[in-house]
Order: C-alpha cells, then sequence, then structure tokens
C-alpha cells in the first residue's frame, strides 16, 4: 500500500472527474448555468451560498469561503486523507491508482508484524488462566468484554521473559526495536518491559499495532508505562483511540480528547465512540495536525485538576496556528476531582453529552482566561488583555476565527475593532506601559498623556498637519488635560509650526524643560516610517483614553452602561 501515487495520475484522474458528480450526491445541489448552488455542508446556513462550478471544477462557499477542488472537498466533507481521496476518485471513473516504489527512510515493516504478534499473545493470556485478576480488575471499572474486544485489550502477564520466550522466533534484537524488550544498561540482558499489567495495543489510522501502554491492575509504580519511541510509534503525532473512533463512526465529524486509556475505552463502554488520548505526552501541534485531517471538530476535555486546566491552555497553543473556521476547538471543564471516566460512569452517556454539546469555544476560553484578574474598568486592565491577546491572536490562519476573536477583543476592550486589527498586524514598538498611559493622572507633574507620542509630536510638528483630520480632532480633544493634548492643540491652532517655536510657547512653564529634553532624545524612526507609526499609535491612544473616560463617567454616573450607551451614540454620530 506504501509509495507515493505519481502526479500524472493525479492530473489524468481529476481531468476525468466531474466535481458535480462528486458533491452532488453529498450536497443537494440546484443549477443554475454553469453553476450549481446549495447549502454549504461546512457551516450552518438557511439561504444557500455554497457554490459549484462546473467550468473551473472548483467549489467556493461565499458565506464560510470554503472552496477547493473535488479532491478538496472529499478531504474536508468525507474526512479523507489525501490518498483516500485520490482512491476515491479513482473507483468512482474506474482507474486503479499505481504507486511508485516508496521514496525517502524505508520504515521497517516487520516491526508491525512483530507487534501486532505481540498483541495476539497479550489478547491470549487476558483469555488465560493467569488472568483472574486482570479481568476482575476491568470488570470493576465497568468494561465488558466486548469493548475489551473493540480495543484489542490484553494481558502481560506476571514474569520476566514471557513474551521474549513467545516470540523468540522474531529474534531478539527485533523485539528490543519494537520497543517489547529492555535492553539492561550496557548489559546483553533484555527483559520483558510489560509485566503484570494490563496492555492496550495503540494503533495508527490504518489499523497498525505501533506501540502499548501498559496499566498495572494491582497496587505499583508507576501507573502506566507506555512504549518508547521506535520507528513507527511517533507520541507526537499518533492518538490512542482514532482508529477505533473512525472505525465506529463512519464519516467522524469530531472527536474528545481526554487524558487517558482508561477515558478513551470508558467512554466508548458508554456509547460516547470518538474519545481520542494522547500517549502519556501533551497535546501538540502535531496532534491537532493529525486530528484536523479526519475531523472538524476537536472537544478537549481533560481532568478537573490543576494538571487537566494547564494542558487545556498549553492545547490552545499548540492549536492556534493550524485552527482555521472550518476547524473548530472546544473545551470542556469537568468538575474537581473528576476526568472524563469517572463523570461518564456516574452520570452516564447522556449528561456527557450534554456537556460536549455546552463545550466552550476556543475563542471565549482564550480571552475569558486571558481576561481573568484583570480590570477591564482600568484603561491599562484593558490595555494589557489587548496587547496580551494580539500576541496569540496574531499566530493564528487569517480567517474567521481570527476575526471573531479580534471582535470579541474590540467588545472586550471598548476599542475599535480597526485598532485591534492594526495592534494584531504589528507588534506596538512602544509595548505595554505605553498603551496602558492612563489620563489624568492626579497630582505633581502635568501628565505627559503618552511619553513616546510627545517625543515624536515635539521633534515632528509638521506630522500633525498632515494627519487624518478626524483622529487629529479626538487628539486634540478639548476634555483631555495631558500635556500631549495641549501640544497637539497648540499646533491645530498655528499649522506649520515648527518644534522651536512650540517649545518656545512653553517658556516660563515646568512642562518647558521636559519638553526640551524630549526634543532632544534620539528617534531611530525615519520620517516615513514615523508618520504610519504615529498614526497607529495614536489611534491607540485614543481609544484607550476615551475607554478611560468613559469608566471615568460611569463611576461618576454610577452606570456602565449608561456610559457605553453615550460612548457609542457619539461614535455613531462621528460615523454618520
Ligand atoms: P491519569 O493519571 O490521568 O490516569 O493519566 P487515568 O487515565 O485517569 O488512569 P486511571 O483512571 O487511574 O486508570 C493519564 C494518562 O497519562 C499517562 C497515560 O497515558 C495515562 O493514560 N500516564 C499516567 C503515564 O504515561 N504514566 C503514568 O504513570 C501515569
Ligand atoms: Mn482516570
Amino acid at each position: 500500500m506504501a509509495g507515493r501515487i505519481p502526479e500524472s495520475f493525479i492530473n489524468d484522474l481529476l481531468g476525468r472527474v466531474d466535481i458535480v458528480d462528486v458533491i452532488g450526491p453529498r450536497v443537494q445541489l440546484k443549477k443554475s448555468g454553469r453553476n450549481h448552488k446549495g447549502l454549504c455542508p461546512f457551516h450552518d446556513e438557511k439561504t444557500p451560498s455554497f457554490n459549484v462550478n462546473e467550468d473551473r471544477q472548483t467549489f467556493h462557499c461565499f458565506g464560510c469561503e470554503a472552496h477547493g477542488t473535488a479532491l478538496g472537498f472529499l478531504m474536508e466533507y468525507d474526512s479523507q486523507t489525501f490518498p483516500e481521496a485520490i482512491e476515491t476518485l479513482a473507483s468512482m471513473v474506474g482507474m486503479e491508482v499505481p504507486r511508485e516504489a516508496a521514496r525517502g527512510p524505508k520504515v521497517d515493516t516487520e516491526l508491525y508484524d512483530v507487534l501486532r504478534a505481540a498483541a495476539r499473545e497479550f489478547q491470549r493470556w487476558l483469555r488465560g488462566g493467569e488472568a483472574a485478576a486482570a479481568v476482575a480488575y476491568l470488570r470493576e471499572r465497568g468494561l465488558s468484554g466486548e469493548v475489551a474486544r473493540d480495543f484489542g485489550i490484553g494481558l502481560a502477564p506476571e514474569g520476566w521473559d514471557r513474551l521474549k520466550t513467545a516470540l523468540a522466533s522474531s529474534g531478539e534484537q527485533k523485539l528490543v526495536d519494537a520497543g517489547l524488550l529492555v535492553r539492561q544498561e550496557g548489559g546483553r540482558r533484555t527483559y520483558d518491559r510489560f509485566r503484570e499489567r494490563i496492555v492496550f495495543p495503540i494503533r495508527n489510522t490504518r489499523g497498525r499495532v505501533i506501540g502499548f501502554g501498559g496499566r498495572v491492575y494491582g497496587d505499583g509504580q508507576p501507573k502506566y508505562i507506555n512504549s518508547p519511541e521506535t520507528e513507527v510509534f511517533r507520541k507526537g503525532q499518533e492518538l490512542y483511540g482514532l482508529y477505533e473512533a473512525r472505525r465506529a463512526q463512519r464519516g467522524l465529524q469530531s472527536v474528545v480528547v481526554v487524558e487517558g486509556y482508561m477515558d478513551v475505552v470508558a467512554l466508548a463502554q458508554h456509547g460516547v465512540t470518538n474519545a481520542v488520548a494522547t500517549l502519556g505526552t501533551a497535546i501538540g501541534q502535531s496532534h491537532f495536525e493529525t486530528l484536523y485531517r479526519h475531523v472538524n471538530l476537536v472537544v478537549c476535555c481533560f481532568d478537573g485538576d490543576d494538571a487537566g486546566r494547564g494542558a487545556a491552555w498549553k492545547a490552545v497553543d499548540a492549536a492556534f496556528p493550524v485552527l482555521s473556521e472550518t476547524r473548530q476547538l472546544k473545551f470542556v471543564f469537568l468538575p474537581e476531582g473528576e476526568d472524563p471516566d469517572t463523570i461518564v460512569r456516574q452520570r452516564g452517556r447522556e449528561h456527557f453529552e450534554g456537556l460536549l454539546d455546552s463545550a466552550e469555544p476556543v475563542a471565549e476560553y482564550f480571552l475569558n482566561r486571558l481576561q481573568t484578574g484583570r480590570d477591564l474598568s482600568k484603561a491599562d486592565g484593558r490595555a494589557a488583555l489587548v496587547e496580551l491577546a494580539a500576541k496569540d491572536i496574531r499566530r493564528l490562519p487569517q480567517g474567521g476565527l481570527k476575526e471573531i476573536l479580534i471582535n470579541d477583543l474590540a467588545a472586550r476592550s471598548r476599542m475599535d475593532a480597526s485598532v485591534i486589527a492594526q495592534a494584531v498586524r504589528e507588534p506596538g514598538e512602544m509595548g505595554v506601559e505605553y498603551l496602558a498611559g492612563d489620563v489624568g493622572r492626579s497630582g505633581g507633574r502635568r501628565d505627559f498623556g503618552n511619553k513616546p507620542l510627545l517625543k515624536y509630536v515635539v521633534q515632528y510638528p509638521q506630522l500633525i498637519d498632515s494627519m487624518d483630520a478626524r483622529l487629529r480632532a479626538e487628539l486634540a480633544d478639548s476634555a483631555d488635560p495631558s500635556l500631549l493634548a495641549d501640544v497637539v492643540r497648540q499646533i491645530v491652532e498655528e499649522p506649520g509650526m515648527d518644534t522651536g517655536t512650540l517649545i518656545a510657547s512653553y517658556q516660563g512653564q515646568d512642562s518647558h524643560t521636559e519638553l526640551a529634553a524630549l526634543a532632544d532624545e534620539e528617534i531611530l524612526l525615519t520620517e516615513e516610517a514615523l508618520a504610519l507609526d504615529l498614526e497607529r499609535e495614536v489611534r491607540k491612544y485614543v481609544a484607550v483614553r476615551q475607554g478611560a473616560a468613559l469608566s471615568r463617567r460611569a463611576r461618576e454616573s454610577g452606570s456602565v452602561e449608561d456610559a457605553q450607551r453615550r460612548y457609542s451614540d457619539a461614535k455613531a454620530q462621528q460615523t454618520l
């Protein structure tokens, strides 16, 4: 089965397949000219925005931007891998898929044979005379023989060389390479890795055994051991249960990621057949890449403890670069001390599925978590939230999820979505302290408003002259008592003013020395770069200041809602 499919064959195949024949049986299409329209299968909609173009042999949804060829459609819709989709298309037009000799590092396929043989031995032992304690343990955990069979669960009996003896004909070194025997450090002797444990065979998506996880069924430490990485066992991308889930549900649409093997099988036992687990490692980007090749929705449901919550937060980080509007990620948080296994056993399938249905979308979880402990009624609280969130949102691919996050963040921080989008596009050179520059700080010196900005303006007053008029008006707002606003007002009153004249107009005031000092500070940007930077930073400054003014008014009037309404009314009028 291995081996590359020749490029020429793929082109030939795509030339013979009609995309309408591929999509037609799966989505109800209505013909209009050379176009076919239907309800998009990739997002919820009531009016058709899904188009199939016969001439171009492509599909495109104007609603969710899903698009591609017949091949891409099959991969998304039927969650097929690339070779699977090729096979499907080829069988539609009666072609045989040729394979080139596999290139690149050749996998030792004998390892698969050895691992399969080992799985068979383990299963035999679980049905044998030494299995009483292990079977009792599985029973006590509520597992039926049927589920044990579906997952190929077995028993590694007591003793140091049981498997070694049973599979002696495979050769000792092969068993070591497969991770089944451990070679004593520096020594010649080898012994069975899995002893007196219930073993869970780990299968790749094609159903081949690639490794094992083993759990003690009495007392003993460690609770679990796993096969080491081998040529065929890559913990960073493989997931326990994915093969079984795909086999249990044709056209699998979603998976639940849990922490443990036991969680996977307990859920299956209760009819939740789409759970998968990582292999004793944290979930990483490659895991998500594997998962999204098969499904559109991943729900993480980790244990209700600090480790589980920590794992969820790390999962966001790992998933961000690969998420899109069609690749959704959600989170379920379990009560303290519970894991999916205990929950489904205590509360049953419906309860668990209810939890899945009300899982928190990644956008909400992400912002809620960043927001925790921050006072968003304060400008610096909001600024810090924006700065932190922007750093991560930047890593998202362009698309719907990014927009959702930008808009949500704008609403939470009470800033304009365009300001947030800008902050996401380019890291602010001036950093958090700058954004946080609150206004109206009382006592002592006159508030700068914002020092870096003030420096720019003092050294390049002409930039204020050429600035967008509305933005300039906002910056010069007479309600802003800062030195920055004051300086801008001077420049607006007297266009064409130069730095010397500007500073001179503060003669005799405290601010005079400060402005003179700022005029002498170095600016490393060219005037052109500065103009761009200035405009962006002014937008942020204005947004933050308006937010601060808003919450101040709210404190005075006692109602945030009122103030918010006044603020949006004012905004609406401006844009009319
Ligand atoms: P948990 O400790 O959460 O175990 O480990 P669990 O699945 O709830 O186990 P039960 O219910 O007591 O049987 C979760 C996963 O972490 C890895 C295993 O992959 C396990 O399934 N793990 C755990 C290890 O690799 N080694 C250990 O000693 C413990
Ligand atoms: Mn558990």
